[in-house]
Parts: structure tokens; C-alpha cells; sequence
């Protein structure tokens, strides 16, 4: 039987979800948090299962989490090696998914640098898609990962006033936590400068700052983002030095958020340039290595999941013919 409150063979963005879905995925990932600690009553729930990594761009944290989050469940993984992958001769990602389909993976964890290509391979393959990060368009299990860390630190979502602060137009985290946090009743800022804020993004219910120190104001949860140069055509922020002085995030600043305020980052991430070593490495109020725990049980839930859909769509088509 497919999971009543998440219906849905593929995780490949957090737009369109509704607030039973999300919370649905954090209360399945909150008690892997502790499991993974000290790794009693592990189950075996993907048994047999094929977890295949296609990673098109490199990552530690969320290649590594996933392959982390099979194996605790008792999958097989394959880790694809792109560069000495037949991509390198010129096949194509939808051959290559149709290939890899054709050897029946059960779930294919997908990272590509164009926007939608995670979406489409979905649509040419008969096995679960979760979609890794696509360009700049979405990163799912980024954000319910960052969400997980946030409910389990302050017990609630709704009402929080959250900082994404950075290069927001280059930021598939930013779009993710903008539809997760705005569904979830968060009040969203983004503070940036002008040229690293997307246009229209008011549009999707949030206030944008150029100014650190009016945006950080009174917020409960300041997230930094990377400057993401290898996605930008052309120089979008004056100098490095520059850019620190105005949008990163050093004690100064942070004094301006609320006196308990968490500082969180998903990785890798630029210290000096948006972020200070001091606040980073502040254990009291940095919760970057918590955000990176945190997301090997968000994807054993997830992993879990959608395996257990794809079986019940499996057994539903082999009772019909
Ligand atoms: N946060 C994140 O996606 O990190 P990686 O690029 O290391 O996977």
C-alpha cells in the first residue's frame, strides 16, 4: 500500500508539498536521529534493496548521507564515478538513466548542475527519483534536514522569524527553505545584495534586506549561504573583502538577532568570505555539524519511503496483469 499521507514515488523538490507531507517526512526522520547515535534497533528495511548515487557535480555531505542512510538500512549501494563514467564518451543523462534503469535500481539519488534535469530523468525511468540538487532550482533534502535541526532545537517552525542570508539567486537550499519554511508558517527573510537576490522573489511571501543589520534584527535563526562562484556569469559581488564586510556574518552582526539566535550553513562552507571562523565554530549557537547529522536520518527516511512506494506500485502493477 502506498504511504497514505505521502503518496508520491519521487522526492524532487519541496514546492507543492503541503504542511502534513513536510511534517510527515521530519516526525518518519526524527527518530533515526537517535538510532544513528548508538545504532540499536537499526532496522534492515531496505534489505536487497539498490540505492544508486549519480552524482554530475561533487558533494561530501549529501552523496556520502546517502550512501551512509542505505547502508544503515541494510541496502546495496552503487556510487556511479561520472569521470570514468561512458558520460565521459558523450552519452547523454537520459541514456545514461535509461541504462542504469534497465538494470532495475530501486532508488537513483540524482545531482546535475541544469535545473530541471533530475525532473525529466524522473520521467524516463520506472524506478524512485530523489532529486540531490538541481542547479540553482531545488535541493529537498537539504531543506527538510535544515527544518529537522531548526523543530528539534526550538520544537516548532511556525512563527520563527528565519535569516537566509548570501547568494540567494544562486541557491537551490535558499528555494527549498523558502517553500518549506513559508509552508510551514515561518516568517522568511532574505538579506543580500542586490545583485545576489532573485527578482520576483517577494513574490513567494518573503522580505528581502540589502542590509544585514536591519534584516538580522530580532530573527531566531540566521542562515548563511556560500557565494556560489562557479555559477555566476561575470563578477556579481565587488571583493571578497568587500563582501565580508557588509554580508558576512561575524559577532557584530549576529549581536543584532535575537540573544539565542541559531547560526546554521549547509556546506561548504567559505569562512572569511560569508561567514567568520568565531561564530561558525561557536557550539553554543553554530549548529552546521548538527544540520550535517541530521541529514543521514532525513534520508533514511526518506530512502525508506519511497522504497516502500515503489514496492507497493510494483506489487499493484504485477496483481493487474
Ligand atoms: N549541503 C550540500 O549539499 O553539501 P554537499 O555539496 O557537500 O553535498
Amino acid at each position: 500500500m502506498l504511504d497514505p499521507v505521502f503518496p508520491h514515488c519521487h522526492l524532487l523538490g519541496i514546492e507543492g508539498l503541503s504542511p502534513l507531507e513536510i511534517n510527515h517526512l521530519l516526525d518518519l526522520a526524527d527518530p533515526y536521529v537517535e538510532i544513528n547515535r548508538n545504532r540499536e534497533n537499526a532496522s534492515e528495511s531496505l534489505k536487497g534493496r539498490t540505492i544508486v548515487n549519480l552524482f554530475f557535480e561533487n558533494s561530501t555531505r549529501t552523496r556520502t548521507s546517502f550512501e551512509l542512510a542505505a547502508l544503515r538500512l541494510g541496502a546495496n549501494v552503487i556510487n556511479m564515478q561520472i569521470g570514468s563514467s561512458s558520460v565521459a564518451k558523450g552519452e547523454t543523462l537520459i541514456d545514461t538513466a535509461v541504462t542504469l534503469n534497465a538494470m532495475h535500481p530501486d532508488v537513483l539519488v540524482v545531482r546535475h548542475p541544469q535545473s530541471g534535469a533530475v525532473k525529466l530523468l524522473s520521467e524516463k525511468v520506472n524506478c524512485a527519483v530523489i532529486n540531490g540538487g538541481d542547479g540553482s532550482h531545488e535541493h529537498p533534502t537539504q531543506a527538510l534536514l535544515d527544518a529537522l535541526t531548526i523543530r528539534r532545537r526550538r520544537s516548532k517552525i511556525e512563527g520563527l522569524k528565519v535569516a537566509i542570508c548570501g547568494d540567494v539567486a544562486h541557491s537551490r537550499v535558499a528555494r527549498s527553505n523558502f517553500y518549506l519554511l513559508l509552508t510551514l508558517g515561518a516568517e522568511v527573510r532574505v538579506i543580500a545584495p542586490r545583485t545576489l537576490i532573485p527578482s520576483h522573489v517577494e513574490k513567494l511571501g518573503v522580505q528581502t534586506f540589502n542590509d544585514m543589520r536591519k534584516g538580522l534584527k530580532d530573527c531566531d535563526i540566521v542562515m548563511m549561504l556560500r557565494v556560489q562562484n562557479e555559477r555566476m556569469t561575470g563578477s556579481l559581488i565587488p571583493s571578497v573583502r568587500e563582501y565580508f564586510r557588509f554580508f558576512g556574518l561575524d559577532r557584530e552582526k549576529l549581536s543584532l538577532a535575537k540573544p539565542d539566535a541559531l547560526i546554521m550553513h549547509p556546506g561548504p562552507m567559505n569562512r572569511g568570505v560569508e561567514i567568520d571562523s568565531d561564530v561558525a565554530d561557536d557550539f553554543e549557537r553554530s549548529v552546521i555539524r548538527e544540520q550535517v547529522e541530521l541529514g543521514v536520518a532525513v534520508r533514511m527516511a526518506v530512502l525508506e519511503l519511497l522504497a516502500k512506494n515503489l514496492a507497493a506500485t510494483r506489487t499493484n502493477v504485477s496483481a493487474a496483469s
